[in-house]
């Protein structure tokens, strides 16, 4: 059964041989529907007839977001964390054994009732696609259930049994790598398409790191890498090494570590809602642009560093404080996270892609930015089917 939506002020389809500018914008434009793709694109006085029509009368249409970064299978608080750093105290790596603590604590079914709970906040908020992590287990048992988990409701799991050392292992951080990388791997590989590891002073170096992904590829997981949130270190140059997909936060970069991005493969995905919710200086995207590197935009929705399941929000921050102009930003969020996430079905709205699509209820995109905060996703259809 097809479905034309009609009557959009502006179409984002990123694909810039379909219309204007690098997002290939459409103005008066129509999509076409059939099943869970998008069958056709262009203006209305052009659309194909079809079975049924949706007027979006005269509102924007953007891709799905796609949410290439977060850590939704948790279970507890960080309030008390929150209004301590508000009043002064710094963030630091080793917040996350409370959530650890918490996650471990809880039933199955409470960890999937709060991953579903923000997934739908997401889903209300354009999200289409997420990605989302293990982390906060770090047993072989909690690692694979929350992959098992994650599983049930995403194909882009991730694999961080490299979060942090768990605590039991704390006089012993290379007997946690050897765990990571041998019997946990083992465990929670058959549930994971990505290995990731935070590579950062409090967590894991740079030989720890490159240990956890090598592992991790040689069991067939795809490597990337939270790298350079905290401070300068290693991890964006090991992520381009290894050939990850993504270097996520790149907040402190070097001239090395940004010609390197701009030399190899891997994206930068920028966190803003980390450096909002932590007070930190915010990542240069500018500077990455301005080299030629591919930068996705993601929300890191996680209870300690980034409380949000809002992609809108972190395209009004990454446009006001991170130098991107309203068009980067939408691209980031949509194509970038696809790129992160090495897919082309989606984060684009062109003949064959996955009919993932949000109305906005505004004349463009460049609301998202122009009216923070402002609930503006009004639509949205997943696999063509309407969702909210
Ligand atoms: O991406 N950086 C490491 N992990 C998360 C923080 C997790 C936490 O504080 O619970 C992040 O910011
Ligand atoms: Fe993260």
């Amino acid at each position: 059964m097809s479905t034309a939506i009609i009557n959009i002020s502006s179409l984002v389809t990123n694909d810039p041989s379909l219309g204007e500018g690098p997002l290939g914008l459409i103005q008066d434009a129509a999509v076409v529907v059939d099943g869970d793709r998008v069958a056709w694109v262009g203006e209305t006085s052009k659309a194909p007839a079809t079975d049924n029509a949706v007027d979006a009368g005269g509102r924007a249409v953007v891709p799905g977001f796609v949410d290439s970064h977060s850590h939704l299978v948790f279970a507890g608080d960080r309030t008390a964390e929150f209004n301590a750093r508000m009043s002064g105290r710094s963030y630091s790596a080793g917040g996350i054994r409370t959530t650890v603590a918490a996650t471990r604590a809880a039933t199955d079914a409470e960890l999937e009732a709060n991953l579903t709970r923000y997934l739908g906040e997401a889903l209300r908020q354009g999200t289409t696609t997420f990605e989302t992590k293990s982390g906060y287990g770090l047993t072989t048992h909690d690692e694979a259930r929350a992959l098992r988990i994650a599983a049930a409701h995403t194909d882009e799991v991730t694999y961080l049994g490299a979060h942090v050392v768990a605590p039991e292992f704390a006089d012993d951080p290379e007997g946690y790598v050897a765990l990571v990388t041998g019997e946990m791997l083992e465990a929670c590989a058959p549930h994971a398409r990505w290995v990731d590891v935070f590579c950062e002073r409090g967590a894991f170096d740079g030989d720890q790191a490159r240990a956890v992904l090598e592992a991790g590829m040689r069991h067939g997981l795809i490597p990337r890498v939270h790298a350079n949130q905290l401070g300068h270190g290693p991890g964006v140059q090991l992520a381009v090494e290894v050939g990850a997909a993504s270097a996520d936060h790149c907040t402190h970069l070097s001239d090395a570590d940004v010609d390197a991005l701009a030399n190899g493969d891997t994206v930068a995905t920028l966190l803003p809602g980390a450096e909002f919710s932590t007070r930190a200086q915010w990542p240069d995207a500018r500077r990455l642009l301005d080299a030629g590197v591919t930068v996705a935009l993601s929300t890191d929705c996680n209870p300690g560093s980034s409380f949000t399941s809002s992609m809108p929000f972190c395209v009004a921050l990454a446009v006001r404080d991170m130098g991107m102009t309203p068009d980067e930003a939408l691209w980031a969020a949509t194509a970038g996270g696809a790129a992160a996430l090495r897919r082309t079905d989606i984060g684009r709205l062109t003949p064959g892609a996955r009919a993932d699509l949000a109305l906005l209820d505004a004349p463009s995109h460049v609301h998202l930015a122009y009216r923070p905060g402002v609930p503006l996703v009004s639509a949205v259809w997943r696999r063509g089917v309407r969702e909210v």
